[in-house]
């Protein structure tokens, strides 16, 4: 079984044709599937990309939404047209709601979308702000509608409501993960997980650097971590390997001796393979 990955190919920046090329290129080596660990596009146009991938490809394509899918619109109306489109193009496949891919006897896979739930780092102190909150519907409503107004305002505006909802995010994507996991590994021995957000904070790579107390809070899924941490002590006979994305930034890191993550690079206008997972 072999799976073509990638992650954070922000297909808005590209033109028709050069998406079409990049699809032409995951697939150039026939692989079972291609796995794609969310950041395809902007909402506006992810039905358009997600329609292009699929007529590029011949096999199916599983993938997770990542934050900047949801931008210019909101969660719950990506998802529900993401969910529309796959229903018309049996070829792409929203993890989410997959349930449990059964990809061999020995293994298989399930997605979460992940959502960056302001737990890790220092969330009551970073000055870091994300377009996230301005562009997503959900997020944008829990701020002061004059900071929205005025931009120079946001960097100090009260956080408290934005925060809850991440983490109420968070939560949400945790207890769905929860479930995925614990039914696959009550049949399977190895399991691969796609997410969009790393779920650790030792697997939150940015240009080369583990990302700081500022950057945490807002690059990475807590609750998802924990969930998949105690799983793979309930488990140690199980191998749960993990692939996300959202950082930009490639690395490797081991959380426990049968958890591992694989965090993949990603430039803007340069969408790549990220690796080839070979699978028993
Ligand atoms: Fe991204
Ligand atoms: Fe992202």
């Amino acid at each position: 079984m072999r799976l073509a990955w990638a992650t954070d190919i922000h297909l808005d920046f590209l033109a028709d044709e050069q998406v079409r090329a990049f699809a032409a290129s995951l697939v150039a080596d026939r692989p079972d599937a291609v796995i794609l660990s969310g950041d395809l596009s902007h909402a506006e146009q992810l039905e358009h990309h997600l329609r292009l991938l699929a007529s590029a490809t011949a096999c199916p394509i599983y993938f997770v939404l990542g934050n900047h899918d949801y931008y210019g619109s909101g969660v719950a109306a990506v998802r529900q047209a993401v969910t529309e489109v796959c229903a018309r193009k049996p070829r792409l496949r929203w993890l989410p709601a997959c349930g449990v891919i059964h990809l061999s006897e020995r293994t298989a896979m399930i997605g979460v979308d992940g959502w960056a739930d302001a737990r890790l780092g220092d969330p009551e102190h970073t000055p870091v702000f994300l377009n996230d909150f301005i562009l997503i519907e959900e997020l944008a409503a829990t701020l002061d509608p004059a900071a929205l107004r005025d931009r120079s305002r946001l960097r100090g505006v009260d956080r408290r409501a934005l925060h809850a909802e991440l983490r109420a995010r968070g939560d949400a994507e945790a207890s769905q993960c929860a479930q995925l996991v614990s039914a696959a590994l009550a049949s399977h021995a190895e399991l691969l997980v796609v997410t969009h957000v790393p779920p650790f904070a030792e697997a939150c790579w940015h240009e080369g650097q583990r990302s700081d107390a500022n950057w945490l809070p807002y690059f990475t899924c807590a609750a998802v971590g924990e969930v998949l941490r105690a799983q793979a002590r309930a488990h140690p006979d199980r191998q749960i390997t993990v692939v996300c994305g959202h950082t930009h930034g490639a690395g490797e890191a081991q959380i426990e001796a049968n958890l591992r993550v694989l965090t993949g690079a990603a430039e803007y206008r340069r969408p790549q393979l990220q690796r080839v997972l070979t699978l028993a």
